[in-house]
C-alpha cells in the first residue's frame, strides 16, 4: 500500500512537471500542417512579401512588433488589440508603440487571407511570429524555421509596456536586466540589437544625445549631421534611418556603426561597455554568418516567451479584438 501511494505521488508529480515543462516547448515547427491549414505559413509569406517589397520599412516594423509583443505578457498578440469600451488603454497606445509601431495592416491582411483559406485555425500571435521571420528572410536573407502553436491572449494593458521594454537611454545593466527577466542572455541582447540595421527612428528617441551638446559617446560629425535632420524644438517629430549605410538590409552593418560611435541610441553604444558584449559585437562585425545564425536563434528563443497554449488563450477572429463571449 505504502509503495502504491509512493507510485501515485510519483505519477502525480511527473504530470505536474510535464505540464510546466511543455508550456514553451509545446510549440512545433510546421504546427499548422497538422491543423487543417497546411499552407498557413506560405499564405503569410505571400502577404508579407507583397507589402515589404513595396515598403521595406514595414518589414522593420514587423520585426519590432514581434519584440514588443513578446516582451509584454509573452508572444500572445496582446500588441494587436485595439482600444474598446471595455479596454480603453491597450498596449498599442503606450508610448513605445504609439505612434511609432507599424505593420498592423500587414497582419490584418494576412489574417483575412487565412480566415478565407481556413477559418478559425491560425492565431494572430503566430501570424506575428511568421511575419517577423519572413521579414528577416526578405530584408536579411536570414531564413529560419519558427515553431508555432501559440494562442492569442485576452488582456492588453498600456501600463505594462514601459516597465517591460528597454528604452533608448538605458545603460547595458538595465537592458540586460530586462532581457534576463524574459529568460534572454547577453548574447541575445547583442544578436537581436542587430535589428537596428533596418528601419527608422523618430528624432524624439535620441535628441537628448544631440542637445545642448552632442553626446561625447557619439561620433561628433555623425551627431552634427543628425542635428540637421532633427532640429531642436522642431514642430514635427522627424524620422531618420537606423543605419545610414545599408538602411534596408538586415545585416551586420549595425555592429560597425556601434563600433564607430554612429548608432542612434545610448543603449546601442552601451554594448561597448562590457567585455562580453564588446567581444560579441566585434565577432558579429567580422563574421556576418555568425550574426545571421545567432540572430535567427535569438528570434526563435524570443518567440517562446510566455506563450499561451491549451485553455489559456483563443484563436481570435479579428486580430484587433478578443472574441465575444
Ligand atoms: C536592446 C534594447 C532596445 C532598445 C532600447 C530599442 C529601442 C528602439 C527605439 C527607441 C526605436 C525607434 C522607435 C521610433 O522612434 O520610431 C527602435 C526601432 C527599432 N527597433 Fe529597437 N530597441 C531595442 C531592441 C530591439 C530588438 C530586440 C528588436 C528586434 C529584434 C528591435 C527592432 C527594432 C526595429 C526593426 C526598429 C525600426 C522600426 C521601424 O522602422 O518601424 N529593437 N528601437
Amino acid at each position: 500500500m505504502g509503495a502504491q501511494n509512493t507510485f501515485q505521488i510519483f505519477v502525480f508529480m511527473s504530470c505536474i512537471f510535464l505540464i510546466g515543462a511543455t508550456s514553451a516547448s509545446s510549440l512545433k515547427v510546421g504546427y499548422y500542417k497538422y491543423k487543417k491549414c497546411a499552407n498557413a505559413e506560405e499564405i503569410v509569406k505571400g502577404v508579407v512579401s507583397k507589402f515589404v517589397l513595396k515598403e521595406p520599412g514595414l518589414g522593420a516594423g514587423l520585426i519590432r512588433m514581434f519584440f514588443h509583443d513578446c516582451f509584454v505578457r509573452g508572444c500572445d498578440a496582446s500588441i494587436l488589440l485595439d482600444a474598446s469600451t471595455l479596454n480603453p488603454n491597450p498596449e498599442k497606445l503606450a508610448i513605445p508603440n504609439n505612434p511609432s509601431l507599424r505593420g498592423f495592416e500587414v497582419v490584418d491582411a494576412a489574417k483575412s487571407a487565412l480566415e478565407y483559406a481556413c477559418p478559425g485555425i491560425v492565431s494572430c500571435a503566430d501570424i506575428i511570429a511568421f511575419a517577423a521571420r519572413d521579414a528577416a528572410g526578405l530584408l536579411g536573407n536570414i531564413p529560419y524555421q519558427i515553431p508555432s502553436g501559440r494562442l492569442d491572449g485576452k488582456i492588453s494593458n498600456a501600463s505594462e509596456v514601459l516597465p517591460a521594454l528597454p528604452a533608448p537611454f538605458h545603460n547595458l545593466t538595465q537592458v540586460k536586466a530586462l532581457f534576463a527577466a524574459q529568460g534572454l542572455s547577453a548574447t541575445d541582447v547583442v544578436a537581436l540589437s542587430g535589428a537596428h540595421s533596418i528601419g527608422r527612428s523618430h528624432c524624439s528617441s535620441f535628441t537628448s544625445r544631440l542637445y545642448p551638446n552632442i553626446d561625447p559617446t557619439m561620433d561628433q560629425g555623425f551627431g552634427a549631421s543628425l542635428r540637421t535632420k532633427c532640429p531642436q524644438n522642431a514642430q514635427v517629430d522627424g524620422v531618420v534611418p537606423q543605419d545610414f549605410v545599408t538602411p534596408n538590409a538586415l545585416d551586420n552593418q549595425y555592429y560597425k556603426n556601434v563600433a564607430d560611435l554612429k548608432a542612434l541610441f545610448f543603449s546601442d553604444w552601451s554594448l561597448l561597455t562590457s567585455t562580453e558584449t564588446a567581444n560579441l559585437l566585434s565577432k558579429f562585425q567580422t563574421v556576418p554568418k555568425l550574426f545571421e545564425a545567432k540572430f535567427a536563434e535569438s528570434m526563435v528563443k524570443m518567440g517562446n516567451i510566455g506563450v499561451l497554449t491549451g485553455t489559456k488563450g483563443e484563436i481570435r477572429t479579428s486580430c484587433r479584438a478578443v472574441n465575444s463571449i
